[in-house]
């Protein structure tokens, strides 16, 4: 089995390793060395939700690939609301003329830091049934499953409006500032799945092709990277998730 993940904060790379005996590759990674054919038996994508749409980098990433397989699935990880996202996708699945054979989500942590204060979002983990769920979708993969989580139309109108103002009409790279206690380690730039984020002195520099994934703020050790209207200085990266990994996955 072959995945290819996006992740930020650690929750998609978590469920991506919990399908063992896959050989798992970050998208960032295959985007950056231009490795676009992917072969084998069951092929899957875990990447989490953006505004309830589809990531800029999984947008970037489908239409580029080519994906031969028996079996193809994807999964969102999400904080508990995709709306129209999966239909989107199935939409783009099919432009490439990938036949789409499971689609589902997953609730996690919400990272979204302009929603959401992350000790209060702690508090409805258990709510989400995470574990449950991700026993279930395993268990639905492995038997090889047809499935496709549907949403109305309403939702995917509203789905693919988000994702129109988002790409069009907010400058991701405008949201951040970084404060005085920043100590130059460059972590923010080395776990930037886009190399947005150059080395400089006294303070990195953030370029302008930001794709709003959060890395960089949720990563910062010194909480010194603030996003505008964030809800709080509280910070997450999935508790079974190492920083080594994230670098590991997201490092240009
Ligand atoms: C910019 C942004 C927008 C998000 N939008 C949504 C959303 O519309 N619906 C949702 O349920 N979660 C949303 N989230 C939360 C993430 O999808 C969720 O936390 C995901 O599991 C993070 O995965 P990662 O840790 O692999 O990056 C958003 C997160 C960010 C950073
Ligand atoms: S991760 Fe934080 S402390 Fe390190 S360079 Fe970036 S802003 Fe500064
Ligand atoms: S600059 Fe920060 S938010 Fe933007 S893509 Fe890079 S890590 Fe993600």
């Amino acid at each position: 089995m072959t995945i290819l993940y996006f992740t930020a904060t650690g929750n998609s790379l978590y469920i991506a390793k919990s399908f063992k005996n896959a050989t798992l590759y970050s998208i960032p990674q295959l985007l950056r060395e231009k490795k676009l054919e992917f072969n084998d038996d069951v092929i899957g994508i875990i990447t989490p939700t953006h505004n309830f749409s589809i990531p800029t980098l999984i947008r970037l990433f489908l239409p580029q690939a080519k994906i031969k397989c028996n079996y193809f699935f994807t999964i969102f990880t999400c904080g508990g609301s995709t709306l129209g996202a999966l239909d989107e996708y199935a939409k783009l699945a099919q432009k490439q003329n990938l036949t789409l054979n499971y689609l589902n989500r997953i609730a996690m942590m919400d990272n979204y830091l302009k929603l959401w204060d992350m000790r209060e979002q702690e508090k409805k983990l258990p709510q989400k049934y995470t574990q449950e769920k991700l026993e279930q979708i395993l268990q639905d993969i492995e038997k090889r499953k047809n499935f496709r989580l549907k949403s109305n139309i309403f939702y995917q109108w509203f789905s693919e409006m988000t994702y129109f103002w988002c790409s069009n009409f907010v400058s991701n790279h405008k949201q951040f500032h970084i404060e005085d206690s920043c100590i130059n380690c460059n972590i923010c730039t080395k776990v930037c799945p886009v190399s947005n984020i150059l080395k400089s002195t006294p303070k990195p520099l953030y370029q302008n092709h930001c794709i709003l994934c959060l890395a960089c703020t949720h990563h910062c050790p010194t909480h010194s990277i603030t996003l505008k209207g964030e809800k709080s200085k509280e910070r997450y990266r999935h508790p079974q998730i190492s920083l080594r990994e994230i670098i590991q996955s997201n490092q240009g």
